[in-house]
């Protein structure tokens, strides 16, 4: 999101049980009244429900399920991983762009989101289903100085994280180390961690994380085998609160799993 557009949206959700005048945002940001108008329009088209009335303003009344940093940021409690996100309305895969990001030197934390995937990428050379609005599709860019025999720890760490995110919902969920969570027997989520690097350090790591969240049903190919939060809770969640969540419980297990590694102890179990 652009910076004006992210300060009027700062000021709306400051002042979210008032209505505030075009003039007052304005004079905080040094902007024309049609610069606003066009802000406040495209805020409408990304999905935020705001009320303009004339001689009063306008109010925020209800901001969008969209995996952006200005819809999680207040309750995000890390240091660095998430602090940048990378938001796509649709894209092939968040791998594939997290690798091109991270091979022009993109820093570690920084997250690949998207909304769709039309190529997700799922290990074994297969595809992950990744319908719009229904899940979360994000990759995570790392760059842990450790050697690659590490590496799969670093999505075992990735996969308790999210494990312990879901258990909170849905306490029947089993985390299959190292790279996927099931429910009943159907899989709610995957990882596909990709690395690169040389014979004893990693250049960077790249953590892609699929969470089934409000797919009401999948194809009929699918059925037997997948399953969502919304299918096993029958309601519909907000994404944004869970990934905030993940990204929160992320970092501090990441960070401990290299204070391990680094050891001198440490055997790599
Ligand atoms: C698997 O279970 O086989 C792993 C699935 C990983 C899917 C995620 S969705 C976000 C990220 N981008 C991709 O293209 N794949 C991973």
């Amino acid at each position: 999101m652009a910076g004006v557009k992210i300060r009027v949206l700062e000021i709306l959700k400051k002042n979210s049980n008032d209505f505030v005048s075009g003039q007052r945002i304005s004079d905080e940001l040094g902007i024309t009244r049609t610069a606003i108008w066009k802000n406040i329009k495209s805020l409408k088209d990304n999905g935020y429900t705001i009320l303009s009335l004339t001689n009063k303003g306008y109010k925020l009344v209800d901001c969008p399920d969209t995996l952006t940093y200005e819809e999680i940021n207040e309750d995000l409690k890390t240091k660095f991983i998430g602090r940048k996100i990378v938001h796509f309305d649709s894209i092939e895969s968040t791998n594939i762009e997290a690798k091109k990001l991270a091979e022009q030197g993109e820093k570690e934390g920084t997250i690949v989101v998207a909304e769709e995937q039309t190529l997700g990428k799922a290990r074994m050379g297969e595809k992950w289903y990744s319908p719009r609005g229904e899940g979360i599709w994000m990759s995570i860019i790392l760059k842990p100085k450790i050697s690659p025999e590490f590496a799969a720890e670093v999505t075992n760490a990735t996969v308790e994280a999210v494990g312990k995110a879901l258990i909170k919902i849905e306490p029947s969920v089993e985390i299959k180390k190292p790279n996927d969570i099931f429910v009943n027997d159907k899989k709610m989520c995957g990882i596909l961690t990709e690395i690169d690097g040389e014979l004893n350090l990693l250049n960077y790591v790249i953590v892609g994380i699929g969470i089934n969240v409000n797919q009401e049903q999948f194809p009929e190919s699918m059925k037997l085998k997948y399953t969502s939060l919304r299918i096993c809770k029958n309601k519909v969640f907000l994404r944004k609160k869970l990934l905030c969540d993940i990204l929160n419980n992320i970092e501090p297990m990441y960070e401990d799993l290299l204070m391990k590694i680094r050891k001198p102890s440490h055997r790599g179990s």
